[in-house]
C-alpha cells in the first residue's frame, strides 16, 4: 500500500502570519513525519490580483524559507514553487472543461475579493479550479488548511469527482485536515474578520517575522472586550478569546489550561503574556530563517522539490489528457 499522500499550498502575497502557521504550517511539520507530503508555494495564485513582480519573486523565497525555518525538513517532505511545475497550469486549463461558472462564483473568498473591485480578473473566478490541479495532481488523500479554505477543498472534492465519473476513476477525492483549535485566528484589530497576511491594517496580523517589540505593540494594541476577566467565550469574547487560542497554542496548552494561567489578571498584563508565548514561538523560526536566506540552501532545496513534484505529477496529467482525448505521439 502506499504511503497516504498530503498536499498543502500557501499563497506568496504578503507577510505570512501567526494565522498561517497555527492554522497551516504546525500541522505541515508534523503530518511530515508519517506521510508522503508535498508543500508548494503556490506563486502562480498570487497572480490572481495584481503584484509587483519584484516583490513576488522575493516574497516567494522568503515563504519557502520560512516554510522550513517553521520545521519542514527537506530529507522528509517535498517543498517546492508552484510555477516551476509546469503540471498545475495544464491541469487547470483541463479541468476549466470539468468546473462549472455558477459553483465558482458561488465561492465565499471570491465573492468577498471581487466586491470592491471596478475589475475582476478571470483568474479570480477560477482560482480554485487552480487550487483543485494542485491537490488532484498528487492524488492527495489529505489537504491540511485553515477554515477558510474548506469551502475551496469542497469544490476539488466536486471536481475529482465529476471527473472520475465522465472519464473513469482518475483522481482520488482529497479530505480535508482541518485543526480543531487555531483553525480560524481572528484579526487582532476587529475580531470578526480572520487574520489575514493581505490585509493593508498591519496592526491586524502579526507576522512571522516580526520583531518582539512589534509583537508586544501590536498586542498590547489588540482589541478586547468589555468586563476585566480572562475567560473564553468567543461569543461574548471574541478578542479575549483570539488572545487565548494565540497564547494556548505558543504554550503547548490547552484553552482551559490557558485560562487558568490568568485568574484575576488585568487585560494589560494578560496581554503581555501573550506577546511573551507569541515571541518564544517565533523566535527559533526568525533565527533559522535568517540562516537559510544567507545560504544557497534554499535554491537547492527548491529545485530538487521541483524535480520530484515535476516527477510524481507527470503520471496523472498523461493519464488525465489520454482519458480526456487528447492526441499522444
Ligand atoms: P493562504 O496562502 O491564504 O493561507 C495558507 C494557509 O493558512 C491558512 N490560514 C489560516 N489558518 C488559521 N487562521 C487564519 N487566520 C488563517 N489564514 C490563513 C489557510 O487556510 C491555508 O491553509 N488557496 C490557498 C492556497 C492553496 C492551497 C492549494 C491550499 C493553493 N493551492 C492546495 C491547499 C491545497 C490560500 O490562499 O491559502
Amino acid at each position: 500500500m502506499r504511503m497516504t499522500r498530503v498536499f498543502s499550498g500557501v499563497q506568496p502575497s504578503g507577510n505570512l502570519t501567526l494565522g498561517n502557521y497555527v492554522g497551516a504550517l504546525r500541522q505541515f511539520v508534523e503530518l511530515q513525519h508519517e506521510h508522503d507530503c508535498f508543500f508548494c508555494v503556490v506563486d502562480l495564485h498570487a497572480l490572481t490580483l495584481p503584484q509587483d513582480p519584484e516583490q513576488l519573486r522575493a516574497k516567494t523565497a522568503e515563504v519557502a524559507a520560512l516554510l522550513l525555518a517553521s520545521g519542514l525538513d527537506p530529507a522528509k517532505m517535498t517543498l517546492f514553487v508552484q510555477s516551476h511545475v509546469p503540471a498545475h497550469a495544464e491541469l487547470s486549463w483541463l479541468l476549466n472543461g470539468i468546473a462549472y461558472v455558477g459553483e465558482l462564483s458561488r465561492m465565499t473568498q471570491y465573492k468577498d475579493k471581487a466586491k470592491d473591485r471596478k475589475t475582476v480578473t478571470a483568474g479570480l473566478l477560477n482560482y480554485p479550479i487552480l487550487m483543485a490541479a494542485d491537490i488532484l495532481l498528487y492524488q492527495a488523500d489529505l489537504v491540511p488548511i485553515g477554515a477558510d479554505q474548506k469551502q475551496h477543498l469542497e469544490l476539488s472534492r466536486d471536481v475529482a469527482i465529476r471527473f472520475n465519473n465522465r472519464f473513469g476513476d482518475t483522481f482520488v477525492v482529497p479530505e480535508p485536515y482541518i485543526p480543531k483549535v487555531g483553525a480560524r485566528v481572528r484579526a487582532l484589530t476587529d475580531p470578526a474578520k480572520k487574520m489575514s497576511k493581505s490585509s493593508e491594517v498591519p496592526d491586524s496580523y502579526i507576522a512571522l517575522l516580526d520583531p518582539p517589540d512589534v509583537v508586544r505593540s501590536k498586542l498590547a494594541r489588540a482589541v478586547t472586550d468589555s468586563g476585566r476577566e480572562v475567560r473564553y467565550d468567543p461569543k461574548e469574547k471574541p478578542g479575549v478569546s483570539n488572545l487565548l487560542t494565540i497564547y494556548s497554542l505558543c504554550r503547548g496548552k490547552t484553552v482551559k489550561a490557558a485560562e487558568g494561567d490568568f485568574p484575576g489578571v488585568g487585560y494589560a498584563a494578560f496581554k503581555e503574556a501573550v506577546a511573551e508565548a507569541v515571541n518564544d514561538t517565533l523566535r527559533p523560526i526568525q533565527a533559522r530563517y535568517e540562516e537559510l536566506m544567507s545560504t544557497g540552501e534554499l535554491r537547492d532545496i527548491l529545485a530538487g522539490g521541483g524535480r520530484r513534484a515535476a516527477e510524481v505529477s507527470a503520471a496523472t496529467l498523461a493519464d488525465v489528457k489520454r482519458k480526456m482525448g487528447l492526441l499522444a505521439l
